[in-house]
């Protein structure tokens, strides 16, 4: 039983107990009292027995019905502290007067910075100020508006989330509050464009694999009677100029059907047991005189590094292609660190890389230099093939491209990061062969 009935049921007790006392002092003092008196008395003391359980189960009735709703406010109370959505109650002058849990975890603001402010703190400036003033009319006018934000965390950095907000009503139809259900979808969105990207890299694959496929057969024939017009012609022939600038052109147009062909998956393999370590140091007088002297280059091998399955001439051209970007990245000279560990891929970890390669062992390759590191608008193309930044005539936008092709022919990933100003690091992630040497 509750302290308040407990009080309630003692003061009936008191009064009744008081109530006899008072019957016997009346006895004593007024022996000769009336009846009446007496009769009041008695009546008045059986009156408090009779109602005494009706008051009784009034008081615990009332009682349960107080715990019940507190009950349900708990429970909800929790639901709300526990959801993973993030939860936003205002004032009606849109002032925060409470935020979840969920709210401190996506934004990195806590309860004490964000109470009594206004949530424009989250605002990016990538909304227009007419999306805000349709947003304040709509829920003014106590309708609920639905839409996405794209807001602002502690740390500067941006997420977007759905949003619901309904303005919360007193009994008279007063708009005493604003309720904000917001569902963070940055990754969701991001799920969704790396499978559009996937998508559009596959298509692009197709459509450059079918083109280099018949352009190689047209090329064959050329140089073929190329060479046999060469074999035809007097070693002193005016015209052995033009043959050979034919030739150097229909090579130049086979090493570009070579990397379109790359890209498209369809280079012909040659894949062996191989160590990652062994093929870096062969190539590294290679890409010694690649880079030339204001470059320093520094190794780091696992030496325990595990056994891929691969094809040797790949791994070179994928060494050669980032390391010829990185040179190119750094014109005035820098350093470029090139390791190689062994690593385990996670679902999450995978994430963050380019291709969809299932979760296990890697070998990992890290190509990182000190240059002049990439944007985010050119970091989303670099893949695409033709895509350079570099002027006409000095880069084909095909490097990458062809790194991409033979990662995601030998079922690996890779994982880029870069910011302007700070270098950039390209890691290659090839599958860990089950296979002994
Ligand atoms: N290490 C890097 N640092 C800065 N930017 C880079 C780096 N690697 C690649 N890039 C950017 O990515 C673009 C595409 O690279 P990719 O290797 O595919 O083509 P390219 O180097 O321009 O031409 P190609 O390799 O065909 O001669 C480059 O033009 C450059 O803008
Ligand atoms: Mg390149």
């Amino acid at each position: 039983m509750g302290e308040k009935p407990k009080l309630i049921l003692c003061i009936l007790l008191l009064i009744t107990l008081a109530e006899m006392l008072a019957m016997i002092i009346v006895d004593i003092v007024f022996r000769h009292s009336s009846f009446c008196l007496r009769f009041a008395l008695i009546d008045s003391l059986l009156l408090v027995i009779i109602i005494c359980p009706f008051l009784y189960h009034w008081i615990i009735k009332k009682k349960r019905e107080k715990d019940k709703v507190i009950k349900e406010l708990q429970l909800l109370a929790s639901a709300i502290e526990q959801s993973s959505e993030t939860v936003v109650i205002t004032g009606s002058d849109g002032d925060i007067v409470y935020i979840n849990p969920a709210f401190e975890r996506t934004t990195g603001f806590t309860k004490n910075e964000v109470i009594g402010k206004n949530p424009r703190i989250l605002k990016s400036g990538k909304h227009e100020h007419e999306y805000f003033t349709e947003l304040w009319r709509t829920i003014s006018n106590g309708k609920v508006w639905r839409g996405r934000l794209i807001n602002k965390k502690k740390d500067g950095s941006l997420y977007e989330d759905d949003t619901v907000i309904a303005p919360v009503k007193d009994k008279n139809g007063n708009i005493v509050n604003y309720v904000a259900v917001r569902r963070d979808i940055t990754e969701k969105l991001n799920m969704e464009n790396r499978l559009r990207q996937a998508h559009k890299m596959e298509a692009m694959g197709q459509l450059a694999g079918g083109v280099a496929h018949d352009f190689n057969n047209l090329l064959t024939l050329i140089s073929g009677y190329n060479d046999l017009l060469a074999e035809e012609l007097p070693p002193d022939s005016p015209l052995s100029r033009f043959v050979k600038e034919i030739k150097k052109a229909s090579d130049s147009a086979a090493e570009l059907t070579r990397k379109l062909l790359a890209f498209s998956r369809q280079q012909v393999l040659n894949q062996k047991i191989l160590n990652l370590n062994e093929v870096i140091t062969e190539t590294m007088t290679m890409l010694g005189r690649l880079i030339g002297k204001n470059i320093q280059i520094e190794t780091s091998l696992d030496p325990s590094l595990k056994i891929i399955l691969a094809d040797k001439g790949q791994l070179e051209q994928i060494l050669m292609n980032l390391t010829i970007n990185a040179r190119d990245a750094m014109p005035e000279g820098g350093q470029l660190f090139i390791s190689t560990k062994n690593t385990w891929l996670n679902n999450c970890e995978l994430k963050k890389t380019e291709l969809n390669a299932g979760p296990g062992e890697y070998t990992e390759l890290s190509v990182k230099d000190t240059g002049t590191g990439m944007d985010k608008q050119t970091l989303a193309l670099i893949f695409e093939p033709f895509f350079t930044t570099k002027e006409p005539g000095k880069g084909t936008g095909l490097g990458l491209s062809t790194v991409y092709g033979i990662v995601k022919q030998n079922n690996g990933c890779i994982q880029v990061d870069s910011e302007p100003g700070k270098g950039t690091t390209f890691r290659i992630y090839l599958p860990v062969s089950a296979t002994k040497k």
